[in-house]
């Protein structure tokens, strides 16, 4: 079933949260029908799993990736740092036409790799390059029509033919994330854990005894692949459509620009100088909304039996909530085909919220991983403006 247009009033609302409330996670047809391995995506890992698999490794990511300071400010230090790097290699292009694209893209994936791995690689490495080739590849196959509709309609899988492609690719990206954690298994030291796959490890060891344990090899890969491809992807995207917007619109940008030099000065961008930058603010939420990422979400699943607007819907009904209905609704936006920052803005210039602006899901979904997303995009947005425009 599709959710279209769920309208951010008091009443709609309260019956999305309860309808999403229960976060029963995505629940892919291919796992159902057993068909999981033709597009690799069965339930194991979190992005597309479900049960109480996705509960334990939900609930271990959480917990990892704050501990190893994910929305705190040992991110933004980390952050910061990379964005040095990305200014730096920027700089050295000395003027001459460039794809920012592939640098923004390494620049990303190093603040996630930097939690997973424990380390950052050069952008010019050639094993980085292709573990992003391969994220990159991916995701644009499983974009296509056709694996959408499968998604939606399993029983359409005859037509499926991206799937040889998927699989290999991303059986290439799992040997090198089974090698990354034999090599750690070597150093282990349950006292001194240097990075997420230590702490899954380390987990794997006092699980040892149990039988129907869940942090065995095939959760780890699967979790660093939806880590990698969920933390590099969107946040890649969304900077990349920042960069064309302020490109589209000049006026935008020198206001942005000129925000950034008045409250940041040359110091390096912190998620506290947020309050005083409400344009930068506004057109963040204004490119989040406009290029709308994910107009899909991810699909759900009725945790009980509800009524919304009259229509009697069953608990186990596979719901797609489209986001994009929310994000261009034309009873919430004032121009929603437009890229307009002052949706964001009152008369006096200060920053509003807009319960309609839910790019990272619908409902009462608690979208975990906010925190990172929004100081990543804020922080990514705010150095290269800065130093280049
Ligand atoms: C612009 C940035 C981002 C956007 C717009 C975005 C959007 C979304 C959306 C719409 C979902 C589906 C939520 C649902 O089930 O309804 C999702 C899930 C997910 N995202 Fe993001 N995301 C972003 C950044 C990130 C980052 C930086 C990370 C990792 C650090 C991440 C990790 C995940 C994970 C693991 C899930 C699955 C959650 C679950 O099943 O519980 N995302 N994201």
């Amino acid at each position: 079933m599709v959710i279209v247009r769920m309208n951010p009033t008091r009443e709609i609302n309260n019956k999305v949260h309860f309808l999403l409330s229960f976060p029963i996670p995505p629940h892919v047809p291919l796992d159902e029908r057993g068909r999981s391995q033709s597009l690799g995506l069965n339930s194991i890992g979190i992005v597309f799993a479900h049960g109480e698999n996705w509960k334990v490794m939900r609930r271990f990511t959480l917990t990892t990736l704050r501990d190893f300071g994910m929305g705190k400010r040992a991110i933004e230090d980390r952050i910061v740092e990379e964005y040095g790097y990305l200014a730096d290699t920027i700089g050295s292009q000395e003027g001459k036409p460039f794809d920012a694209s592939k640098m923004i893209n390494a620049a990303v994936a190093n603040i996630i790799v930097s939690i997973l791995l424990g380390k950052r690689f050069d952008y010019k490495d050639s094993r980085f390059l292709r573990l992003l080739q391969l994220t990159n590849e991916n995701m644009r196959l499983a974009g296509k029509p056709l694996v959408t509709m499968y998604n939606i309609f399993p029983y359409l899988g005859f037509l499926l033919r991206a799937n040889k492609a998927l699989l290999k690719n991303r059986e290439e990206f799992n040997d090198y994330v089974q090698a990354t954690f034999v090599e750690n298994l070597k150093t282990l030291d349950k006292n001194d854990q240097r990075n997420f796959i230590d702490a899954f490890l380390v987990k794997q060891q006092e699980e040892k005894s149990t039988t129907n344990g869940y942090f065995h090899n095939d959760n780890l890969q699967s979790l660093v692949s939806n880590l990698f491809t969920a933390g590099v992807e969107t946040i890649s995207t969304t900077l990349n459509w920042s960069f064309l917007l302020m490109l589209k619109y000049p006026e935008v940008q020198r206001k942005v620009q000129e925000e950034i030099e008045r409250v940041i000065g040359s110091n390096p961008p912190r998620i506290e100088h947020r309050t005083q930058m409400p344009y930068t603010d506004a057109v963040i939420h204004e490119v989040q909304r406009f290029a709308n990422i994910l107009p899909l979400d991810l699909p759900h699943e009725t945790a009980a039996d509800v009524t919304l607007k009259g229509y009697f819907i069953p608990k186990g009904t596979y719901i797609i909530p489209l986001l994009t209905s929310v994000l261009q609704d034309k009873s919430q936006w004032e121009k929603p085909d437009m890229f307009y920052p002052e949706h964001f803005l009152d008369a006096n210039g200060k920053f509003v919220k807009k319960d309609a602006f839910m790019p990272f899901s619908a409902g009462a979904f608690f979208f975990p991983f906010t925190a990172v997303a929004s100081t990543d995009l804020r922080q990514a947005l705010t150095v290269p403006v800065f130093f280049y425009f």
